[in-house]
């Protein structure tokens, strides 16, 4: 199929979407499956292209991966884990940046781990030094081959006292997935809080795993020398909702997020409202939702900076910004998390967006990305009459943000590689189609 989407835009997007379980917990869940010794099963897991990528690196290593008997229910079996070949698994080189969490799991469970080349968005350099340096405290003895890592622990893994420099996602997982099962009290400070990652301790916890998650940022991991399977549904998809709901702003649309919940989306509840959008929770028992949508005036501008949780998600970011391209004045967005995450506004200048990035840490405290020549804070004027252009998608979620933006220009666009959205979307075409949107391959 070809991966051109035709987007005849200009009509507001409206109706209900339902988001399942957060991308960004079900593959990581996915890979703790590997520290058990029986079957886990996960319900509400979307059909994305990571899940299916995680699915065939744990088939590689020997875990059974089947469905439930429930839609969106997978069922893991570990019981035979083993070591794959170094071929079979560079088949995944370049495709995710999951492989990197399996580590600890494959070193607790083999002895041994290969990791490929990671892969992932394209966002900023994407160092994985935190990783590497808590795995060699932790006793693993990492050798970096051209074909990829190769990691062993001789001596097996041993708690550690470790200080984040920065609090990374990936890096709090892979130091909670290397820990639980190491000798020893693990101490890990400057960690990352996301709600992602609190619902991995619960998964890890209902395996058997003791883990304290203090004030300031500190997560104590009292390490157990075998842990079980879990049964677990998992937070929704708090990015996933976020798309939908800036695109109900951005094409004066009407949106239902079946399954989005408020606790998680608190922040961006904040702006959302600041801009003038409305919206409604629903928490009926029949499981509910938030519908987001356009007000009858005018929007207005805001400035915000992205940050680690409890702050404004980066991942919030792209999407948002087609919509405060319709908001009345100058909107500021300070990025913080990653150096290099404003590439895709060219694409949307070109179709008529008035946006001006900058080197500047610009509307908010200086960050580490200042004086370094970043272009990481970005100026956007508004309201902008967007019109048709031909697009490429260069990543997920900017991928989306250029998706709304040809929903809410004038006219046709040609958006090319919309593939690269399934990776993190689940059926975005049919929910679009059922937005009333115009689309077609
Ligand atoms: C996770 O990436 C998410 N990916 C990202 O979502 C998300 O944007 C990010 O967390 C922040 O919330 C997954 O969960 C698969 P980080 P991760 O380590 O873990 C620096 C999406 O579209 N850093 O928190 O890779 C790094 O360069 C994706 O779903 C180091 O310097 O992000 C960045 O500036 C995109 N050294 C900052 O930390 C390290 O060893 C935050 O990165 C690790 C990270």
């Amino acid at each position: 199929m070809s991966d051109v989407l035709v987007v005849n835009g200009g009509a507001p997007l409206k109706g209900e979407v339902t988001v399942r379980g957060a991308k960004n917990l079900v593959s990581k869940a996915m890979v703790a499956t590997v520290l058990g010794e029986s079957r886990s099963r996960m319900f509400d897991v979307p059909r994305i292209r990571d899940v299916e990528i995680v699915t065939g690196l744990l088939e590689l290593h020997g875990v059974k991966v089947t469905p439930g008997e429930h839609d969106g229910e997978l069922v893991f079996d570990p019981s035979n884990v083993e070591r794959a070949g170094v071929d079979e698994i560079n088949v995944h080189a370049g495709s995710s940046r999951i492989p990197i969490l399996l580590c600890g799991p494959l070193l607790h469970r083999l002895g041994h781990a290969f990791i490929p080349e990671l892969g992932g968005c394209n966002i900023g350099g994407r160092p994985i030094d935190f990783h590497l340096e808590a795995l060699r405290r932790f006793g693993a003895v990492v050798d970096k081959a051209p074909e990829g890592l190769h990691l062993s622990a001789p001596d097996g893994l041993h708690g550690i006292k470790y200080h984040l420099d920065y609090p990374s996602v990936g890096a709090t997982e892979q130091i909670l997935l290397a820990a639980v099962r190491a000798k020893g009290v693990t101490e890990l400070s400057n960690a990352a809080v996301e709600p992602e990652i609190i619902d991995l301790i619960c998964v890890l916890q209902k395996m058997g795993a003791i883990i304290k998650v203090h004030t300031n940022r500190v997560i104590e991991i009292e390490g157990v020398p075998r842990l079980g399977g879990f049964v677990h549904r998992p937070i929704p998809d708090r990015i996933e909702a976020a798309s939908w709901a800036s695109a109900a702003l951005a094409t004066k649309g009407d949106i239902f997020v079946r399954g989005a919940r408020q606790a998680d989306m608190m922040t961006y509840l904040n702006v959302f409202r600041s801009i003038g959008g409305e919206f409604e929770v629903d928490d009926s028992p029949s499981g509910g939702g938030i519908r987001f949508w356009h007000p009858v005036g005018d929007l207005r501008a805001v400035a915000l900076e992205t940050d680690v949780h409890p702050g404004f998600m980066t991942d919030w970011q792209q999407p948002l910004v087609v919509a405060l391209s319709q908001a009345n004045g100058l909107s500021v967005v300070h990025e913080t998390v990653y150096e290099n995450r404003f590439g895709y506004t060219e694409a949307l200048a070109q179709m008529g967006a008035n946006i001006q990035v900058y080197q500047d840490c610009l509307g908010g405290t200086p960050c580490r990305f200042g004086r370094m020549g970043f272009r990481h804070s970005a100026v956007i004027a508004g309201p902008a009459k967007l019109h048709a252009h031909d697009l490429i998608i260069p990543d997920l979620r900017a991928g989306f943000s250029h998706l709304i933006a040809a929903m809410a220009a004038e006219g046709r666009s040609r958006v090319h590689g919309v593939d690269l959205i399934n990776r993190g979307y689940e059926n975005f075409e049919g929910k679009l189609t059922a937005l009333g949107a115009d689309i077609a391959r």
